[in-house]
């Protein structure tokens, strides 16, 4: 059951779709209301309880013990103490003697202090302007998952190729760069489906620009690609350069789509081509305009898209520039103690992202203006549904790959996400896995991180075993920034066990693509922690490093450095392949309990739950549409009889259902 209960005049999110009855007296929560007009939700935990959800945030998967605030922030270092990242994925469930879901429906900050001032209380505070809040009760945590899914529709379905491996990286700038990479994969007999343009493929940082020097007949390129089944896939960023004759900042001015200041003007911020309007993408008629600008690109024959920068990150506001220029010019140069030093600091850290700019310009909805600070967190999904809602009109009958950096809950329906500037670090491989099964929660499925590391220098055993998580998810994607070492698999000696990792991946495809399009028909996860299958299980709300991906097996990846091995808790007794390649793996039956398993640098591990197939396609392929799914080997624990539905289809139409499209297979004994 799912009920809602209105405080104030909350401004309207459209994160849920279904209409949903409203509550008498809200349950579980004590309400209050401060002076300065925020709510304050609030409930004492006992010992046991356990909190899943909050989509894209720092820390494990039960989120007690820590702090969280939605408030969409252009973070470049993911460590412990932060509190923000790039989405509001406002949802959590509490599990314990009251087992309930709730989503905290606001466009504005919100804060989960999930038992860190006191350890035993859940705290969530809603910044001024009102909220939805939506309680849900069900037999299970997957089935309160499904039920806030469902009232949130249907999450979004990228192209099958999307699926296939994807290699990026800030400073990819010309058309041979990309060759390169390439070459360089299919020479070798590497997986690759899409290189992606970052930044340096624009004119001077302008969006739906190329610059002609660098790709001087940019359609031909993408054809050129296209015939080696490699898919360009550009960036957009949510600012749009000020410049005279550009013809999409004209156009902005002329029509009035870009945010304002209070007197009407036309808000400045800086970001990467320099001073930049940012497109009022939460006012109906803007967001359209700017959705349609995409087909500048498509028109060209680009098919993907990633949406970044739509926090949206800011250097400096035009304004505050200015103030902290005069800050500056105040200080005392010629002899400047620790106090001088660390104001001079505070100035220059505090130029980018700040809160008061952020309270300074306006969106016009519903025929008002509204500061930014009041919506902040869905401009995200504003960028990414302008584009999406575009597309619908410019694809009709196509897939169109998009994903974003930020995002809100109500965005998982027009694109995924990646996860953002993460670093080189063991410790974020962890991070990787303990995100994903949040963001399914929340309805992001097509999601992945920066394999290998965006910030920071990799390392072969690094990447190495980061793809043996990698390859199970839908966004499969070695990015890095510009300045760092590079990560490419070809940058490392031990080129058949990428060459075998990636292939692995082409191997798993028929499973995964399966597993996530039965996730997306469905409203389900298609990655849990091990309580949302085993409810029983006392010991499963404990285990933070595996995951069940779909619902033939689970996955134990290592994360640390120098490790030949791990601990894994099996909850009931399954079958563990330890996969080198699509041909050689062996494999072990291992009873329900404690384990320490081996599992080389090369060596990945899975395991199978009894009476269940994971089906692997038995050919080689390089790209997703050379994945024959018809062919397949069977990898199961069939101590009787073992039975999977796979669901497959062409990989590009929007119109999908269950219906029609899942092949039975069965395993007898
Ligand atoms: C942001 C993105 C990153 C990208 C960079 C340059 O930091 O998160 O992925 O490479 O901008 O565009």
């Amino acid at each position: 059951m799912i009920q809602k209960y209105v405080f104030g005049d909350p401004i309207r999110t459209e994160a849920v779709v279904s209409r949903i009855g409203e509550g008498d007296s809200l349950r579980y929560f004590a309400v209050e209301e401060t002076e300065d007009g925020r709510l304050i939700f609030s409930r004492a935990l006992s010992d046991h309880d356990v909190l899943y959800g909050l989509g894209e945030t720092v820390r494990g998967i039960n989120k007690r013990g820590w702090i969280y605030v939605s408030d969409c922030t252009d973070e470049t270092s993911h460590t412990e103490e932060k509190r923000s990242l790039y989405g509001a994925h406002n949802f959590l469930i509490v599990d314990g003697a009251d087992r309930f879901g709730v989503f905290v429906d606001a466009a504005q900050k919100v804060t989960f202090d999930c038992g860190y001032t006191d350890p035993g209380r859940l705290t969530v505070t809603v910044e001024e302007g009102g909220c939805v809040l939506y309680l849900i009760e069900n037999s299970g945590l997957r089935e309160i998952v499904r039920e806030f899914r469902a009232a949130i529709g249907r999450s979004y379905i990228p192209p099958k190729w999307g699926f296939g491996y994807g290699q990026s990286r800030w400073g990819y700038v010309k058309e041979e760069d990309i060759r390169e990479v390439v070459r360089r994969h299919r020479d070798r007999g590497v997986g690759l489906d899409s290189v992606y343009l970052d930044i340096d493929y624009m004119e001077r940082f302008k969006d739906f620009t190329v610059d002609g020097d660098r790709f001087p007949d940019f359609a031909d390129f993408v054809r050129e690609m296209k015939e080696e089944h490699i898919h360009l896939v550009p960036i957009i960023d949510a600012g749009v350069k000020i410049e005279k004759g550009y013809p999409v900042y004209e156009e902005g001015v002329e029509n009035g789509y870009f945010c304002k200041n209070e007197d009407g003007t036309d808000y400045v911020a800086g970001v990467w081509p320099g001073r930049v309007h940012f497109p009022d993408v939460l006012n109906p008629p803007a967001r359209k305009w700017f959705g349609r600008w995409y087909r500048v690109l498509l028109e060209q024959g680009i098919e993907g898209f990633w949406n970044d920068m739509n926090e949206p990150a800011m250097f400096y506001s035009g304004k505050h520039l200015r103030e902290a220029e005069e800050e500056l010019r105040g200080l005392n140069l010629d002899d400047m103690d620790v106090w001088g030093f660390f104001h001079l600091k505070d100035i220059v850290m505090g130029i980018a992202n700040r809160p008061e700019d952020y309270a300074s310009f306006y969106h016009r909805i519903d025929g008002r203006m509204v500061r930014h600070d009041r919506v902040h967190n869905i401009y995200g999904t504003g960028m990414t549904r302008a584009a999406a809602e575009a597309f619908e009109e410019l694809s009709p009958d196509r897939r169109i790959l998009l994903f974003s950096r930020a995002s809100s809950v109500g965005m998982h329906r027009y694109g995924g996400v990646w996860m953002g500037d993460n670093q080189s670090w063991w410790s974020h491989i962890l991070l990787n896995l303990q995100m994903l099964p949040a963001l399914n929660m929340c309805g992001f499925l097509y999601t992945g991180a920066d394999l290998g590391g965006f910030g920071s220098n990799a390392t072969e055993d690094l990447l190495l075993r980061w793809l043996e998580l990698g390859i199970f998810t839908p966004l499969m994607r070695n990015h890095a920034a510009l300045g760092t070492r590079r990560q490419e698999f070809f940058q490392f000696g031990r080129e058949e066990d990428f060459r075998s990792m990636i292939g692995l991946r082409y191997a798993l495809l028929p499973y995964l693509y399966s597993e996530f399009m039965k996730a997306a028909l469905t409203n389900d996860m298609m990655f849990l922690p091990l309580s949302f299958v085993y409810p029983e299980d006392p010991f499963a709300p404990k285990v933070e490093d595996q995951l069940m991906v779909g619902e033939s097996m689970m996955i134990a990846p290592i994360y640390r450095q120098n490790a030949s091995g791990r601990y894994v808790y099996l909850p009931e007794r399954m079958k563990m392949y330890r996969l080198r390649s699509r041909d050689s793996m062996d494999e072990e039956v291992l009873e329900a309990g404690h384990h320490y398993v081996d599992a080389a640098l090369n060596e990945v591990l899975i395991f199978i739950r009894p009476d269940h197939i994971v089906p692997m396609a038995a050919e080689g392929g390089v790209f997703a549409e050379q994945v024959d799914s018809e062919n397949l080997r069977l990898l199961h624990f069939a101590e009787k009889r073992a039975v999977y539905d796979l669901y497959d289809d062409d990989g590009v139409s929007r119109d999908v259902t269950l219906e029609g499209h899942l092949r039975r297979i069965v395993v007898e004994r």
